[in-house]
């Protein structure tokens, strides 16, 4: 994007999105809380489970999700939930059948720029990461700013470079995990404010016509997942523009930190490479996300997401971090059997 086009231009100024925000309600329940707790019916019937990485990351080979039972699409709900982003390669599900994959989860949620209402439609990106007021290449949770943001988000790639474009992944609940005591306990409590406005502005001197017009919304800065109980962080670059309860500079320094501690994550984060027919189904309450861009031809990268709304974010003092729920299971965070513990949920 050329720097005339940045800001608030004559465009932005007339633009009138043809929807109204959307007003919180209550989802479906998780379907996670459905599942078994050791995902026998899911776990059994794949050729392989390859945990990635320590904290997040699971690929699924030998089976396909077009064809997976009720019982096995809840516990792969809570992989999901556990491992943050589960991934499978050379799956041969239809758009039809993502649409009805995605109700199982719950209520389609509609993406502010999504033109379709079942899914949106992801293209390639050849922006620069480095230029001034690039949006669309930085760490995000997909429209954190609405009052339910997404909770189960799949991205399934139709057509993908050879090389470039890949999605990194990164656990927040690490993130929030790997601060220490004293500093968990200063976030926790605060509230980050959420605003779509430069997305909104970008969106319109684009070209595109989003359906509804920019919204702030304050959602807790710590959350707790409804279903593991673990806190983790709900930061992200994108969105997260100031922290209700501080003066001006100190949220300016404390999300500054913030950028950096995630950036700086390389042990919390996955980098997924995708090909045709490869999915990424993640838990966009606990994940951050970001594509990479640049460096190919842009026409060649398509996907598809579909994702269904999540509760509306809340945080539970009395529920634990990461460390806390190893420690309390009798594991030792410095050794890997952090992955064999799969967070261990405790409410299923
Ligand atoms: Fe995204």
């Amino acid at each position: 994007m050329s720097t005339t086009q940045v800001g608030i231009t004559e465009a932005v100024l007339h633009y009138k999105p043809p929807h109204p925000p959307v007003e919180e309600f209550e989802p479906p329940k998780d379907r996670a809380f459905f599942a078994d707790p050791e995902k026998k019916s899911l776990l059994s019937a794949v050729t392989k489970i390859r945990n990635l990485t320590p904290y997040i990351g699971t690929e699924l080979v030998g089976i396909q999700l077009s064809k997976l039972t009720p019982a096995q699409k809840d516990d792969l709900a809570l992989l999901i939930a556990e491992r943050g982003v589960v991934f499978f390669r050379d799956q041969d599900i239809t758009l039809d059948e993502q649409h009805e994959l995605a109700k199982h989860y719950g209520i389609q949620d509609r993406d502010p720029n999504q033109q379709d209402p079942r899914h949106v439609t992801i293209l390639g990106n050849n922006n620069d990461v480095r230029a001034y007021q690039n949006f669309s290449s930085e760490f995000h949770s997909d429209h954190s700013q609405e009052v339910n943001p997404p909770s189960y988000t799949l991205l399934r790639m139709v057509r993908t470079p050879e090389s470039g474009g890949d999605t990194i992944f990164t656990s927040q609940t690490a993130l929030y995990d790997k601060l220490s005591p004293k500093y968990q306990q200063y976030l926790e409590g605060l509230h980050g404010v959420h605003s779509s406005e430069q997305g909104f502005i970008n969106s319109v001197n684009s070209g595109y016509k989003p359906f509804r017009g920019p919204v702030r919304r304050e959602h807790p800065l710590i959350r707790t997942h409804p279903v593991t109980r673990l806190k983790s962080l709900f930061y992200n670059p994108s969105y997260v523009v100031h922290i209700s309860e501080l003066k001006g500079q100190e949220a300016i320094h404390t999300l500054n930190f913030l950028r950096e501690h995630l950036h700086a994550a390389d042990d919390l984060t996955v980098r997924w490479k995708w090909e045709p027919g490869s999915v990424a189904f993640w838990d966009n309450r606990v994940v951050a996300h970001k594509a990479v861009p640049g460096g190919y031809d842009p026409t060649l990268r398509e996907g598809k997401r579909t994702a269904v709304y999540g509760e509306k974010p809340f945080y539970d003092p009395n529920s634990e971090s990461l460390s806390q729920r190893i420690a309390r299971v009798g594991g030792d965070p410095a050794k890997n059997e952090i992955i064999n513990l799969h967070f261990k949920s405790p409410h299923v």
